[in-house]
């Protein structure tokens, strides 16, 4: 399957790079992909989970409502031994360095929320791709955090600000949700949890990421969770371990973080029986996950090609760059489905849902 995954990275790619073509567009061509939205309170840690899954720092992190505009995350696995990051908005520049990647992350934030008389937060996001040979291809949204009351110097209104702009990009039934909740406070009061349950009810799409076990009250551990004897989550629960503000002030490296989230996690009686822990299984399963809900989504993702070329051929739009990349998106979708005729796994999907090679 490892080629159909390719080839889904490469529709995710051309969707992302559409950037806000692709948004404005009332019938999101990028809503039909399924990516992963990461959702959660404040400091719960949402932004050390992408970085982690990453491997790389580039995230602007830490205490308070940082991260204050949606990041749509584009990851790209290549062949070549170099890493580098690309913005939609800056097309000239390719960025190998990944601390100014963050800076420019943080001054883009800026420039668009100035350009909005200084509002603290927008739905609007950034698009970031980060080609590397050491991730996974992944799609995935950063989300600001939700929050029960406004911080100093925020409006009242930010509350439901938040939760609004969260619940735009989880509703989309292609959405899959990662709801990050941190293993140091009560299951019953996470901000994560409740909009999952609000907007998949059945928990369809939705994957309990606990952080920060590693500060857990002493004497208590979340064994529970992981087993899914407190929460019952279809998609069950993954506990991880990343860095403390301490450690990133005393500039603690990601391959350092991830030998220390497995000490701990084999070090301690609780969790070392346990498959569901560590960064590398979140991983694994994302990428798994990803490639089952497209495969599912792909009907659907396929009716809506037919008719956007129906429309976009009427128009002849030949020369806009939305119309190539439809284009391009089908060929490369006549593609999966040719190679999922062939692979015994997916021939009863596709009689089911009744496609046919071309
Ligand atoms: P976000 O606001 O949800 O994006 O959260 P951040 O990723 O910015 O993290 C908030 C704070 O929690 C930062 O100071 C992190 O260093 C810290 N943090 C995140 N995950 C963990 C963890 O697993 N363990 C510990 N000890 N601290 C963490
Ligand atoms: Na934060
Ligand atoms: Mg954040």
């Amino acid at each position: 399957m490892e080629r159909v995954t390719q080839l889904v990275t490469r529709l995710q790619h051309i969707c992302t790079s559409l950037g806000e073509t692709a948004m404005s567009d009332g019938n999101l061509l990028w809503n039909k992909l399924s990516t992963i939205v990461v959702i959660g309170g404040q400091s719960s840690g949402k932004s050390s989970v992408l970085e982690a899954v990453v491997g790389r720092d580039f995230l602007p992190r830490g205490t308070g409502i940082v991260t204050r505009r949606p990041l749509v995350l584009q990851l790209v696995k290549i062949d070549k031994d170099e890493e580098w990051g690309e913005f939609p908005h800056a097309p000239d520049k390719k960025f190998y360095n990944f601390d100014e990647v963050r800076d420019e992350i943080s001054e883009e934030t800026d420039r668009h929320l100035k350009k909005y008389s200084n509002r603290v937060v927008s739905g609007d996001p950034i698009y970031l791709t980060v080609y590397s040979p050491n991730v996974p291809n992944l799609s995935l949204v950063d989300m600001p955090g939700l929050t029960k009351v406004p911080i100093d110097g925020q409006p009242a209104s930010i509350v439901q600000e938040l939760e609004d702009m969260a619940r735009q990009y989880i509703k989309g039934e292609n959405a899959i949700i990662l709801a990050v909740t941190p293993a140091n406070a009560d299951l019953a009061t996470s901000d994560a949890l409740r909009m999952a349950r609000e907007v998949d009810p059945s928990g369809e799409r939705t994957i309990g990421v606990l952080t920060k076990v590693d500060i857990m009250d002493r004497g208590t551990d979340c064994r529970d969770v992981l087993l899914g004897k407190s929460l019952k989550l279809r998609h069950g629960w993954v506990a991880v371990v990343n860095r403390g503000q301490a450690d990133i002030n005393n500039k603690v490296t990601m391959q350092m973080t991830r030998q220390r989230e497995d000490d701990f996690f084999n070090s301690v009686s609780a969790y070392a029986d346990l498959p569901n822990r560590g960064t590398n299984f979140l991983t694994e399963k994302l990428s798994t996950h990803l490639v089952n809900e497209i495969m599912r989504n792909l009907p659907s993702i396929s009716q809506y090609i037919d008719t956007k070329r129906l429309i976009e051929d009427g128009l002849s739009l030949l020369r806009d760059p939305a119309f190539q990349a439809i284009e391009q998106v089908h060929q490369i979708l006549k593609q999966i489905v040719a190679m999922a005729v062939n692979h015994p796994d997916c021939r009863d999907l596709l009689r089911f849902f009744n496609l046919k090679a071309e």
